[in-house]
Parts: structure tokens; sequence; C-alpha cells
């Protein structure tokens, strides 16, 4: 190579690079304040702790209660404590040696272990060595694995016994800049995550247009979340979305160098997306037939003619580009299937807790069944979701004489209680209802949002066409929700549309 092109080709990298880490950069103070309670309690403490224990008044004595305790007790005492503590037991105690190696779950942080001040190759190399130790010296099952990390040649390592020896089912990968250098690209080796069920990665760069190859044999993947990665061009994305053939649960945060063609989701298990930030993509173009919760965040890029939505189950009349200041959008056509796994994604695992700010505040729209108690309780845990003011509510009901699922009977009255169903903070600006057939369950949950003034400005009602009788039913219905409104209520409207 002449000297020309060599540094053609570092200047090239170099402004990449810089592309790179400026993006990342902005997103890691996101991602830091977002994650500061999860994270106190990773490799933090275990000198106070430890310090505790050992000055307690008879340590001899404490030791020797505890060594009578079989292992899978302290197994349990070992679960409530960080990887480092767990680790560090064995340190102190005979008894503890080995208890940790059984943990399904462990969370490796170089990060607190490396500092400004301590950044040398040596200790990185002697950290990146403790880390292959414990990985290992583990012992049983390994479930689930996090690793927090600088760039260093050991990663492949880890990832390779995690996935082919300890079989380990979910694992988070987070690159971190170096405090001193700024790191290097990792290149990830063809089938890295072969066999997991859920994978998260966080700020990588795939560089070339064979990347996708990791991807390889991720027949099981079910859950992925793609944070801050950095693609040469999106055909990469598109490859690797093709590869996952199960994949239930989708999370994008995604960025390419150069602009090339449209970003193709055709999942055909997809249950949840959640796509924020694509930058430098011509489009998306989701079909996906099970998808049934969408989340869109600062898609500013991509036109409302440019989002391509092939998906039965989410024929909703608003969407992010509506409202005209493109708050982020959740559609949610609520499902009576026992186990759903997007809904738990979003209760439990809190997936879209990042999109639900105050300051930019998200917009709702729901599809359910107010016959279904399985749906109404799940419409009532994501609207507890927001503990602030909501711009727009848009519900949908479904017809009431879907059949039931067996075990399930009509909700009793007990169960539409009034208090349960709101949180204290919620309000929403306007609500839209769609196929308002005034029945008893939509006319209580209608009633119940205006008598506890949790609508503040519109109600805004679009009945169900029947013939005659039943539309003035209908109208009668909306009448009387009329007459709930106090005086004090004076900027509330309810109206038909
Ligand atoms: C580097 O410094 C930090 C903070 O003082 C310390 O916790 C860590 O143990 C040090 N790392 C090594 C390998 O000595
Ligand atoms: C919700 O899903 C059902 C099928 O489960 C479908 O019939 C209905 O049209 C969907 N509603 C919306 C608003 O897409
Ligand atoms: C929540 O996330 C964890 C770890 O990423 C995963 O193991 C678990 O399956 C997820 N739960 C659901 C309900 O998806
Ligand atoms: C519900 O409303 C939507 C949109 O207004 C409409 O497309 C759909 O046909 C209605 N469904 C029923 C069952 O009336």
């Amino acid at each position: 190579m002449s000297p020309n092109a060599s540094s053609v080709q570092v200047s090239f990298l170099l402004g990449v690079l810089a592309v790179f880490i400026a993006w990342i950069y902005s997103e890691l103070l996101e991602y830091r304040r977002s994650s500061l309670h999860s994270k106190v309690s990773y490799w933090d403490g275990y000198q106070f702790n430890m310090e505790k224990s050992s000055s307690s008044s008879d340590p001899v004595e404490n030791v020797d209660w505890i060594s009578k305790l079989p292992d899978d007790v302290l197994l349990m005492i070992l679960l409530r404590l960080s990887t480092e503590e767990a680790i560090r037991t064995g340190l102190v105690s005979k008894r503890w040696e080995h208890v940790w190696k059984h943990m399904s779950h462990l969370v490796l942080d170089m990060r607190k272990k490396i500092t400004r001040s301590n950044n040398t190759l040596h200790v990185s190399n002697q950290v990146a060595t403790l880390i292959t130790k414990i990985i290992k010296n583990h012992r049983g099952h390994l479930e689930s694995c996090i690793i927090d990390h600088y760039t260093n040649g050991m990663l492949n390592t880890w990832i390779q016994s995690l996935t082919s020896v300890k079989q380990t089912k979910h694992l988070t990968l987070r690159h971190h800049l170096d405090p001193t250098n700024n790191g290097e690209f990792i290149e990830f080796p063809p089938n890295s995550y072969q066999g997991l069920t859920s994978l998260s990665l966080f700020s990588y760069f795939f560089a070339t247009s064979t990347s996708h190859h990791c991807f390889n044999n991720c027949q099981n993947l079910k859950t992925l979340k793609l944070s801050c990665i950095l693609a040469r061009d999106v055909g990469v994305f598109n490859r690797i979305l093709a590869s996952c053939i199960s994949l239930k649960v989708l999370v994008l945060h995604i960025n390419c160098l150069e602009k090339s063609g449209p970003l193709k989701i055709e999942n055909k298990r997809l249950q949840l997306l959640k796509v924020s930030f694509c930058d430098k993509i011509d489009g998306i173009q989701v079909s996906s037939p099970n998808l049934h919760i969408l989340a869109l965040e600062e898609i500013f890029s991509c036109r409302r003619d440019d989002f391509v939505l092939n998906s039965p189950r989410l024929k909703f009349n608003r969407n992010f580009w509506l409202t005209g200041t493109y708050l982020p959008h959740i559609s949610y056509n609520i499902s009576q299937e026992e186990n759903c796994v997007g809904h738990k994604e979003i209760v439990v695992n809190n997936t879209c807790c990042d999109m639900l700010r105050a300051r930019n505040p998200a917009c709702l729209s729901v599809s359910v069944d107010l016959m279904s108690p399985r749906e109404v309780e799940r419409f009532r845990q994501v609207l507890n979701l927001w503990t602030f003011e909501m711009v727009e509510l848009e519900i949908l009901f479904k017809d009431n004489n879907a059949p039931r699922e067996e075990g399930e009977s009509s909700p009793k009255k007990e169960n539409n209680n009034d208090h349960l169903f709101f949180n204290a903070g919620f309000r929403v600006v306007t609500v839209w209802m769609h196929n308002f057939s005034g029945s008893e369950e939509e006319f209580a949950l209608a009633s119940c949002l205006i008598r506890q003034r949790k609508v503040v400005k519109n109600m805004m009602i679009k009945t169900t066409s029947f013939h005659a009788r039943k539309k003035l039913e209908i109208e009668t219905a909306v009448a009387k929700l009329q007459a709930l409104q106090t005086k004090d209520q004076w900027e509330l409207t309810i109206k038909c549309f």
C-alpha cells in the first residue's frame, strides 16, 4: 500500500471515529442518567459490607453459625449481593469459597476497577484476566451475564465461553470509552451470539459489510436490543434482522454512516418494536403480522410517508406525526394471550421508560376489549407507566361480542373500581374514543375520566354507526357524559366528531 493511500484511510477512519465518539458520548450521558439507579449496586459498597461483617462483635461464632447452612441457602444470600460482593465472600471464609460459582447471574464491570488514575495497559490486562478467571471458575448454570467493558482483546473469548461453554441465554454487552484513550472498534467473529435467547448491545460499530455474520445461528434469539449501534450502511442491519427469525422484541437505536435505502423489518413473530433515532436511513418498512406494540421516539429524520407499516393489528388513527410536535408515541393493541412477551417487556422490564419523560410527554393509542378482565388489567398497567400528564390518549373499543378465552368471565363490578384504575398523577389533555357504543363498561370508563378530572381539555367521541335506535341510545349516553361536567371544568369540551 502506498503511504498516501494509507494516510487517506487513516484520516477517513479518524473522521468516522470522531462522529461516532461524539454521538456515543451524548447518548452515554443520557444512558448514565437513566440507568443510575440500576448501577449503584453492581460493584459498589463491598468494602462497607465486608467491614461490617468483620468488625462484628463475635466473628467466630457468626462464621460457625453460617457454615452450618446448606449451599442453596447461602446462594440465596449471595443473590442479594452484587457480583463483586458475592465473589469477595469467598475470600473471607472457606465455607463461602465456592458458593458464588453457582450464581446464575453475573455482572462484570471493568469500569469499577479502572479509573483515570490507574489506567495503564498493565492494570487493564489485570482486570481482563480477572474477568476471564471469573467466567472460567464459574460452575453450574449461568443463565445471564452483563459485561461492561473497555476495548480489549479478551471480549470475544468471554463471549465464546459464555455462549458455547456456559450455554448462557441472556447476554448484555456494553462498550465504554476508555478514560484516557478513546477506544478502538471491535469486530465480532461469525456465530458470536449463537444459542442466545436475548441479546442487548450498547455502543458498537459494525464496520464492514460482513459484520452481520456475528448473528449467524441466532434462530433462538427472541429479544434483541441495539442501542447506539453504528453500521456502515443499512444493509448490515437488514441482514441481521433477516437472520433473527424468532424475534419477538426488537429495540433499535441505530445510525448509519451513509444513506443507503430503507430499513426492513419483516420478522413474522415480532410483538414489540421500539424505534428511536434512526439517522441516515431512508425510511422504515415494517411488515410483521403479529406486531401489536409499536413505540416511536425521535425519528424526526423519517417522514410519515417513509414509514410503511404493514401490520393488521396496528390500525390506529393517531400516530407519531399527527400531533405536529413529534411527541413519542406508543400504539398498543392489547392482546388476550396469556403470555404476552411484549406486554411484560414494557410493564416489567420497563423497555419504554426512557421515552416516558415529563418534558417530552408521550402519547398513547390503545385498542382494548373492556369485557376482558385481562385486557382491562393490561390497559391499567400501561396507563400506570405515565406519572405525569399525557398529551393524547386514543382508545379504540374492540367488538364486545368477541369470544372469551376459557376461564375468563365478565369483569366483576369491583374490578371497575374507579380509584384503582388511574394512578393519582395521571392526567390527559385530549382523549379520542372510537367505536363508542355506549355500553355500560365504556360509559363507566368515560365517566370516570370526567368525574376524576383525568381528562383536561377534550373528550372526542366517535360513535359506531348502527341503525337509528341504537344511535339514539349512544347519543343519550354522550349527553349523560356531558352532564357530568362541572362548572370548574370550563376548559373541557366533550363532543362527538
Ligand atoms: C484503580 O483505582 C480504583 C479507584 O481508586 C480502584 O477501585 C481499583 O481497584 C484500581 N484498580 C486496580 C487494578 O488496582
Ligand atoms: C387489534 O387486533 C385485532 C386482532 O387481534 C384486530 O382485529 C383489530 O383490528 C386490531 N385493532 C387495531 C386498532 O388495529
Ligand atoms: C427482561 O429482561 C431480562 C434480561 O434482559 C430477560 O432475561 C427477561 O426475559 C426479560 N423479561 C421479559 C418478560 O421479557
Ligand atoms: C372502530 O373504529 C375504527 C376507526 O374509526 C374502524 O376502522 C373500525 O371499523 C371500527 N370497528 C368497529 C368494530 O366498529
